[in-house]
């Protein structure tokens, strides 16, 4: 079963169209649902006023008077209300909620209201949020600070032979998975509250509801329809359109489906968060790494969200694969009037290794040694403590890992060649490369504080089912779970199914992020299967011998004479793991997954444009479970990490996206891309399943820097940001 390329379990209903998405879903009497929102990015709500020329009788409106509970999205700072009441904070903002039994009326409506706001002066940028000039959040518009230290950088720069600074920006990405978000829900005070949705994290919604309805939890019952796509923008954003869906039903009685349509999807819910990153280094005279002393900026827009945890998982990668015994990071994410940034793939790691592997190749040059053996002077061994103190246990090479990659993508006779090229030519070609690492599972605490479970049943039809809070969104893990439990107990893969989960069934096995599905989940699928086998084992209806036919003979006897049969573990940390919170320091991860991605470019010098024409990600991430799957999660994840790098620019008008459609924010399609060779190195990890590790958000990684390093090798001109769009080639190459 495992390492074999099996058919996804979601593959032919997909293909066939027999997958039901929230779009396909009606329910008898069901209302549309519609949101108004603020068209300013921050002001006093004044007053809402409706168009008579509606007969508002037809209609169900919500505001923030109508919530039963608290008016809040419970997660981790609770600041965020789920409709504004006194004051907005970001454009696109809800105030006004409308329900109508026919879409196109509830449309209508939603144009014929108007919120009447006294603008306030609104924060931006990340700029106007340090000048403080006007104070959005907190005293000093910061929503989360975390410095991270390793020994003293500022007693190194005397002994440095040279110090290296460096500014490096990235800008808000916008998710695009391919079906926007979209609920429904069914709410009543006697009944308690159902919604059905397009999400990542069951129960980040389970417990939103319960708190936006002060209701116990055995009332509220969250699950998942079929996604499509979510890396990492329906991991908090579903918890609002829940609330806003029941709070809908509560209100009218009817059940509600609320779809944003693309336009809606991309104005208003979360992006990858804006960075500002500085780096100073000091080097040795025989290039090694003495100091490097790191400040790291976010964009959090107007609430907490997530930025606190994205924030932690940027400061802990931002001294990347390299060891340096002086090490600070100095992390803030700052509130402005953008509507919240939250997750995106990646979670803060590939701001962090964007500035630094830039850096890296900056560093390379000015010290007068390739990039390629200036990373290798510096490489993380085995044994070597990593940033935050925590010591690398896990048997990697790097030094084989690179020399692998440089070899596969012909790295020194391109750069050779390219070095050569006749200078009138009007297409420069350069070739890059990023070394990098991805942790898996929660960071820090955040695994031990989760405590997830997962169990394994027999069906009455001599199957079995994994109970999970894990979603399919795309990547797989109804695919890979399943495999997992088979392979433990020697069963068929089609014995296993993995239903989308229902919090009415399926226990709390955290959410759907950090590329933990895999290697966290799975393992507890792998312990529960194990479980279950010992049941049956222990009560005599099973020998450790027997083959897949006894065993499912075994279940149906056991069930039919003893009840349900039912097996589940939860989490226990690896041995030796330790994370103080307080001090910011210990062992962040689990496991890392490591990768050498080398990309190579042309620059077209008449139309400024740039094109990737052969890209290898080598990557180290444990035991590949499913190769095809695997494969398509690292391609998946260099192709939107190219078009962060490239293409996609979100374009701001006074705190609103401009551009929040397909056609103007552009990612990339097919033709854009390049070949993507996707190659693996295998270390089994000895706690993840089977030995496999995280890897679904490792390739989002390092894709720009490694293409920022070809152009700037193409060029002979650094660049520092991205999206690096032909507009700015156009502007560094004629001044
Ligand atoms: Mo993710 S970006 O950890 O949903």
């Amino acid at each position: 079963m495992l390492g074999k390329p099996v058919p996804r379990k979601d593959g032919l209903a997909k293909i066939t169209g027999q997958a039901r998405y929230a779009g396909d879903v009606t329910l008898p009497g069901m209302l549309h649902g519609v949101t108004v929102r603020s068209p300013v990015p921050r002001g006093r709500i004044r007053a809402i006023r409706y168009a008579p020329e509606i007969d508002w009788h037809e209609f169900t409106l919500v505001t923030a008077q109508d919530i039963p509970g608290c008016n809040v999205i419970e997660l981790i700072a609770c600041d965020q209300p789920c409709l504004a009441e006194t004051a907005v904070n970001h454009a696109e903002e809800p105030v006004l909620l409308i329900a109508h039994p026919d879409l196109g009326m509830a449309g209508k409506a939603r144009q014929s209201v108007q919120v009447d706001i006294e603008p306030w002066p609104a924060v931006l940028s990340i700029e106007e949020a340090l000048e403080a000039r006007h104070v959005v959040w907190g005293e000093d518009n910061v929503l989360k600070r975390i410095t991270l230290e390793q020994g003293e950088v500022d007693r190194a720069w005397d002994e440095a032979a040279s110090i290296w600074e460096g500014h490096y920006q990235t800008a808000a990405q916008e998710q695009l998975y391919l079906e926007p978000n979209g609920m429904l829900a069914v709410a009543s005070p006697e009944e308690g509250v159902t919604v059905w949705g397009s999400l990542q994290c069951p129960y980040y919604v389970h417990r939103a509801l319960c708190r936006l309805f002060g209701l116990p939890e055995h009332k509220v019952r969250v699950v998942q329809l079929e996604t499509g796509g979510g890396f990492g923008g329906k991991e908090d954003y579903p918890s609002m359109i829940a609330g806003h869906a029941a709070l809908l039903a509560w209100k009218s009685g009817r059940p509600v489906r609320l779809i944003y349509d693309r336009a809606e999807d991309m104005a208003a819910t979360t992006k990858r968060h804006p960075a500002r990153i500085r780096h100073r280094t000091a080097v040795s005279r025989e290039g090694k790494l003495l100091a490097m002393d790191i400040e790291l900026l976010l964009d959090g827009g107007a609430y907490t969200t997530v930025s606190p945890v994205v924030l932690s998982r940027a400061v802990i990668h931002a001294a990347g694969v390299y060891a340096c015994p002086n090490v600070r990071v100095r992390g803030a994410a700052l509130a402005t009037n953008h509507p919240p940034n939250g997750a995106f793939r990646g979670f803060g790691a590939p701001q962090s290794l964007f500035a630094l592997e830039c850096h890296m190749d900056e560093v390379a040059r000015g010290v007068g040694l390739d990039p390629d053996e200036f990373r290798r002077r510096n490489f993380l061994q085995p044994g070597d403590a990593m940033a935050t103190g925590q010591i690398v246990r896990e048997p990697i090479d790097l030094p084989a890992l690179l020399q692998r990659a440089l070899e596969l993508s012909g790295y020194h006779q391109k750069r050779a060649r390219f070095a050569l090229d006749n200078p009138t030519r009007m297409v420069k070609k350069g070739i890059g490369l990023a070394c990098f690492l991805h942790g898996a599972g929660f960071t820090g605490s955040g695994e031990r504080h989760l405590q997830s479970v997962a169990a394994v049943e027999a069906t009455g039809e001599g199957g079995l089912r994994v109970l999970a809070s894990s979603a399919e969104i795309g990547q797989g893990a109804r695919t890979v779970l399943a495999q997992i439990a088979a392979q433990t107990l020697g069963l068929p893969g089609d014995w296993v199914e993995v239903p989308p989960p229902d919090t009415a069934e399926a226990p709390d096995s955290g959410p759907t992020v950090a590329s933990r599905t895999s290697m966290i989940v799975g393992k507890l699928v792998q312990e529960a299967a194990l479980a279950l086998r010992q049941i049956l084992a222990g009560a005599g209806y099973l020998d450790q011998a027997d083959g897949p036919e006894r065993f499912r003979a075994a279940c149906a006897r056991y069930t039919r004479e003893m009840g349900p049969l039912r097996a589940s573990s939860s989490y226990s940390p690896p041995p030796g793991v330790h994370w103080d919170d307080a001090a910011f320091r210990g062992d962040a991860y689990g496991a890392f997954s490591w990768a050498v991605y080398v990309a190579e470019v042309s620059v077209d010098l008449a139309t400024y444009e740039v094109r990737v024409d052969d890209f290898v990600a080598l990557q180290e991430v444990g035991h590949v479970l499913n190769p095809l799957l695997a494969e398509g999660q690292i391609q998946g994840g260099v192709a939107q990490a190219i078009g962060w790098t490239l293409s996609e620019n979100v374009a701001w008008s006074n705190g609103r996206m401009a551009n929040h459609r397909m056609t103007d924010y552009l990612i990339p399609t097919a033709g854009d891309l390049p070949p993507l060779r996707v190659y693996f190195e295998e270390k089994p990890y000895p706690h993840g399943p089977y030995g496999a590790k995280g890897l679904g958000e490792l390739p989002t990684d390092g894709p720009a820097p490694a293409i920022l390093n070809a152009v700037s090798s193409a060029l002979g001109i650094r660049f520092r940001q991205v999206p690096l769009l032909p507009e700015h080639l156009e502007e560094a190459l004629n001044g």
